[in-house]
């Protein structure tokens, strides 16, 4: 059954991990995980997931009997097997064979911990609490056939999810950060608009903006909307100069209190028989940009005391966020 209890070694302090345990979030790409297991980690907790003829199952990552990780196992048929002694367990993670007693009676403890899972835009999403706190937030492109999805594989980055978020929608550092991928030939950051939802933040903005390499970039006009879904799940959507439009998912997955493995879907209206490899490799570059940033930022954890950095207009996103954040009831630093 899931349980409300942090996990061992849990790099969260005790009332964070369990508000942040009430969410979605995606731990691997539904195209990884199919003739063997899959080991995860979502918010220190090991997981184990494993396709049946029932969809994903993601269960704790250690067989009930002397504790090997079942990730280490394989599939058999409907069920994982574990490499130890051999014990099968089916998608509601019920023990059904004891390879030492065939036919024998199986212990009512032989049960796996099973979370909740599900399939959605080609992810794997975990909830590790009883009850949600809410849903999955939408991706509508993926499935339009206006859209050309690309997954870009996910990226391991050694910093909290709060601070990997919060750079995805800060709107004044490509000038610096991304001078040499998309920046824009200004820093000055137009005022936008920003606002508080039930969900999290939105925030509106329009700059000049354009790759280096096009010259006719300081004259365009690039609309960019973001959609921060509380915790650490950001939508953008980027309409360019014409009709075109690229939809980004950002999902940062806590897979402790300081690592994330960041997971992204690209959706472009256009040029859509381009080249898929050359999206991820420049999404890569641009991912990569951000990282060295903020895998180096100080503290590591995202300040939700405002008084703990220095704000100016342009950060209204993230002094957005940082309330929201502080509304959910997680802690200053939000680790221990
Ligand atoms: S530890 Fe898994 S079957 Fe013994
Ligand atoms: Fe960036």
């Amino acid at each position: 059954m899931p349980s409300l209890k942090p996990p061992r070694n849990c790099t969260f302090t005790p009332g964070d991990w369990s508000i942040l345990a009430a969410y979605w979030y995606p731990v691997a790409l539904s195209a990884a995980v199919q003739d063997k297991p899959v080991a995860a980690r979502l918010l220190d907790q090991e997981l184990v997931l494993y396709r049946t003829s029932a969809g994903v199952t993601a269960a704790a990552d250690i067989c009930v009997h002397r504790g090997a990780p079942l990730s280490m196992g394989k599939l058999k048929g409907d069920r994982i097997a574990c490499a130890y002694h051999g014990y099968c367990y089916d998608q509601a993670g019920q023990c059904t064979e004891i390879p030492a007693h065939p036919g024998g009676l199986i212990p009512a403890k032989l049960h796996l911990q099973v979370f909740q899972a599900k399939e959605l835009y080609g992810l794997v999403w975990v909830c590790l609490a009883d009850s949600p706190a809410g849903e999955v937030p939408a991706f509508p492109e993926v499935g339009d056939a206006g859209y050309q999805i690309v997954h870009v594989p996910p990226l391991d980055w050694a910093a909290s999810a709060g601070r990997q978020v919060e750079s995805f929608c800060d709107v004044a550092h490509f000038a610096f950060v991304h001078e040499n991928t998309f920046a824009v030939r200004d820093p000055a950051v137009p005022r936008y608009e920003v606002q508080a939802t039930p969900y999290g933040v939105h925030a509106d903005f329009t700059s000049n903006v354009g790759n280096v390499t096009d010259p006719d970039a300081a004259t365009q006009t690039w609309r960019r909307v973001y959609d921060l879904h509380l915790p650490f799940l950001a939508r953008l959507v980027i309409d360019f100069p014409g009709a075109g439009q690229q939809a980004l998912l950002n999902a940062a997955s806590p897979v402790s209190a300081r690592r994330t493995r960041v997971f992204s879907i690209v959706a472009r209206n256009f040029d859509r028989d381009k080249s898929v490899d050359e999206l991820i490799a420049f999404q890569h570059r641009i991912y990569g940009e951000d990282q060295a940033i903020v895998e180096r930022q100080n503290p590591e954890d995202l300040p939700i005391d405002l008084g703990e950095e220095v704000h100016v207009r342009a950060d209204l996103t993230s002094v957005t966020y940082r309330r929201q954040l502080g509304a959910l009831g997680l802690g200053r630093g939000f680790t221990a």
